[in-house]
């Protein structure tokens, strides 16, 4: 994949086992971030334990099935950027209410604080959807808490629709994710 110019300052790249630890602890902070008052301490820590750490974002950079989007600011002084975002697409599955043409779900989709409402989803959104395009998919689909009222936004303003509904449990919390298609 050719790298991505976000405007200017960023470059969209794949992930590499390199990137395994900065990933493991962007995505925890941000999840923390986003639903931390949202959720009961244990559920977060339950979670963040089962989905966070630099073995398992080790794993999934080799995982043939996972395509990882990463959003880094320019190397300074030969270190290598920030992130501030990235993506996941997940080949192979998808619920009972996505029609099932050639659908790829976009798994994990977290851009920085700082850098939301400035574009840069927008950007990566971009390149998801060229990558998801190179697999030939014909739906790109989503999980999203239901009370995620800001990414449901983003998601509608990228063309997504509400198609049905799935459980993700959170901890040992079984919650409701509307489940969103656009067809690519
Ligand atoms: C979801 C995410 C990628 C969207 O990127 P973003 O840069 O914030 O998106 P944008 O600002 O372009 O769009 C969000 C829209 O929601 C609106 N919005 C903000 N807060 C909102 C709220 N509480 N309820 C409804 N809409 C809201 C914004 O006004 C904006 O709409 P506008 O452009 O018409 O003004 C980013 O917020 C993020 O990474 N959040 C944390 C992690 C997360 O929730 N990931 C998604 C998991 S499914």
């Amino acid at each position: 994949m050719n790298s991505a110019q976000v405007a200017p300052a960023f470059v969209i790249r794949r992930g590499t086992p390199a990137d395994a630890a900065s990933l493991a602890e962007f995505g925890a902070r941000t999840f923390r971030e986003t639903f931390a008052a949202d959720n009961t301490v244990e559920d977060m820590a339950k979670h963040l334990a089962s989905a966070w750490s630099p073995a398992l974002q080790d794993a999934e950079l080799r995982d043939p099935r996972l395509d990882t989007l990463l959003a880094v600011a320019p190397p300074v002084n030969g270190h290598s950027g920030a992130l501030a975002g990235f993506a996941q697409l997940r080949a192979g599955h998808a619920p009972a209410c996505v029609p099932t043409r050639k659908p790829i779900e976009l798994k994990r989709f977290y851009v920085d604080r700082p850098w939301q409402g400035r574009g840069l989803a927008r950007a990566l959104m971009a390149e998801v959807e060229r990558v998801a395009r190179l697999h030939d998919a014909c739906e790109l689909w989503l999980g999203v808490w239901e009370r995620n009222e800001r990414a449901q936004a983003f998601y509608r303003k990228c063309g997504f629709d509400k198609v049905g509904t799935q459980i993700f449990v959170v901890g040992d919390d079984p919650q409701t994710d509307h489940v969103m298609l656009r067809n690519l």
